[in-house]
């Protein structure tokens, strides 16, 4: 098994019964699971970055929530038009983007 260097955790608000409601999800996170991924992949950064979609952080208003791992590096009120920056900076640069900080 392939430890990945960073786990990022994205809030779709998923809740145990299944069904997907809240405000991440209404803010289209599933958008940006897909987005990361994307760039992650085509960085060629897939063993390195695991992307992971969640419930509730409990900080709704700051959402959509990106919280990466190990560092405890939490991005709030993200985009698609952040991923890139987020994969350059911190993935791949090793900087997490203080201005997406929260
Ligand atoms: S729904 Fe995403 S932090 Fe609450």
């Amino acid at each position: 098994m392939i430890k990945p260097k960073y786990h990022v955790m994205i809030c779709t608000s998923c809740r145990a019964n299944g069904v997907q409601k809240g405000f991440c999800f209404s803010q289209n996170s599933p958008e940006l699971v897909q987005r990361f991924m994307e760039e992650v992949d085509d960085r060629g950064l897939s063993s390195e970055v695991m992307i992971t979609n969640t419930g509730c952080f409990g900080i709704c208003s700051e959402g959509p929530i990106v919280a990466v791992y190990p560092e405890g590096v939490w991005y709030g009120k993200v985009k698609s038009d952040d991923v890139a920056k987020i994969v350059e900076e911190h993935f791949e640069g090793g900087q997490p983007v203080k201005s997406l900080m929260i």
